[in-house]
């Protein structure tokens, strides 16, 4: 089979598994921590760095740090991973759908707008629904698949109506706006490393901010909050949710050749883009301010999605179809979703992503232009 998008373990991560292993420090304390948090910091350019058991604990970490909590509503795009939308519902919070843009699939920037002007007040410089009178706390955006909208513009957005930006950047670690890095732009940024991400720990995540208040308190929160050094003595609610040192140690490892995965994934887009556009195939549209990692590379083949996955499964090429949009899963159907034509849905019936691991034999990409040019060909 030709897998989806599997890790790329070809570095120094035995070696530095194998100092944990043989040192004894395997658990949530230890030097590869601080290492790859540091290794994070230099490469994002963001301040502080605090590394977390996974990316959804990351974003609720990130978001009990901006105070959200029942009585508040969080912004999202319809168009996301579930995790992002489950990190909301474990303060409380309810989300409110905003639908994707049709070119780059990120939240519709216009549509926010829109929102924001006529469906929200200001009291006392916070951001009110006007329906439901409940606070708008925060805004995530989702750099959907490694690409990123204008970030700026939905940051200016945020500030003009009071609500912190929390960036789930979980899939667009290398992805730049205007050469400032994806994570960055928010008061807080996540990433995630898991098995299918650009670089992965196994299991992993990170916060990023630059605020030393902020990243001191995450990483209180994400060890139990313990505020004695010695003493079991703890002084709010806490959780365990930071990366131990053996998938630390692998982090580092996989840092070192994050720049030449970013290239890979390049390649393969640039390959793929070359060889499909001329079924009528699409891709997310991107625009000079941005550099993607191209972490996930998906198309849009329009009416041949149902069709097109049964035909690359046959010939053992993993497909996988677009998330579900948020809306329409039974725990969300109630919550408000803001949009015109329903993108989210457009997308969802079209779009799949192809194998595009950064250890991908160039033989397993010309087999699966060879399993395309045949389904259109046989349809022509
Ligand atoms: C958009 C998005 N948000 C959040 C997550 C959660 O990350 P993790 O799987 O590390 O918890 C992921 C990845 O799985 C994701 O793709």
């Amino acid at each position: 089979m030709i897998p989806l998008s599997v890790p790329n373990i070809s570095g120094n991560e035995w070696k530095y598994v194998k100092e944990c292993l043989d040192t004894n420090w395997v658990s949530s304390v230890g030097k590869y921590v601080d290492l790859f948090e540091q290794k994070i910091t230099e490469y994002t350019g963001a301040k502080y760095a605090v590394a977390t058991s996974n990316g959804t604990a990351a974003l609720h970490v990130s978001l009990l740090l901006s105070d959200v909590n029942e009585n508040h509503l969080v912004i999202v795009p319809n168009i996301t991973f579930i995790a992002s939308v489950n990190s909301i519902r474990y303060t409380g919070a309810s989300p409110i759908f905003i639908d994707v843009c049709p070119k780059t699939w990120q939240m519709d920037l216009d549509l926010l707008e829109d929102y924001l002007k006529n469906k929200t007040r200001q009291v006392d410089g916070v951001c009110l629904c006007r329906e439901t009178n409940k606070p708008i706390k925060a805004i995530m955006p989702v750099h959907v698949l490694g690409n990123m909208g204008d970030i700026e513009k939905l940051c200016e957005l945020a500030k003009k109506y009071n609500i912190t930006v929390i960036e789930d950047s979980t899939e667009a670690l290398g992805s730049r706006f205007k050469k400032k890095h994806a994570g960055t732009f928010g008061k807080l940024g996540c990433f995630s490393f898991n098995g299918n991400k650009i670089l992965t720990t196994g299991g992993g995540g990170m916060i990023v901010t630059d605020d030393k208040a902020l990243a001191t308190k995450a990483k209180h929160i994400t060890t139990q909050a313990k505020s004695d050094s010695f003493e079991y003595i703890h002084d709010e609610v806490g959780y365990n949710y930071r990366l131990v040192n053996i998938l630390a140690a692998i982090g580092v490892a996989q840092m070192e050749m994050l720049p030449s995965f970013i290239d890979k994934k390049h390649e393969v887009a640039e390959f793929y883009k070359d060889k499909l556009t001329k079924f009528g195939i699409q891709f997310p549209e991107t625009t000079k301010e941005m550099f993607q990692n191209n972490w996930l590379i998906t198309i849009n083949v329009g009416e041949h999605k149902v069709k097109l996955i049964e035909h690359l499964t046959k010939l053992n090429i993993q497909v996988r179809p677009l998330w579900k949009p948020m809306n329409q899963l039974s725990m969300f159907k109630q919550c408000n979703y803001v949009n015109n034509d329903n993108i989210s849905q457009a997308l969802y019936e079209s779009c799949i992503s192809l194998p595009c691991s950064t250890n991908i034999k160039k033989t397993d990409l010309q087999d699966i232009i060879v399993a395309f040019e045949q389904y259109y060909n046989k349809r022509l």
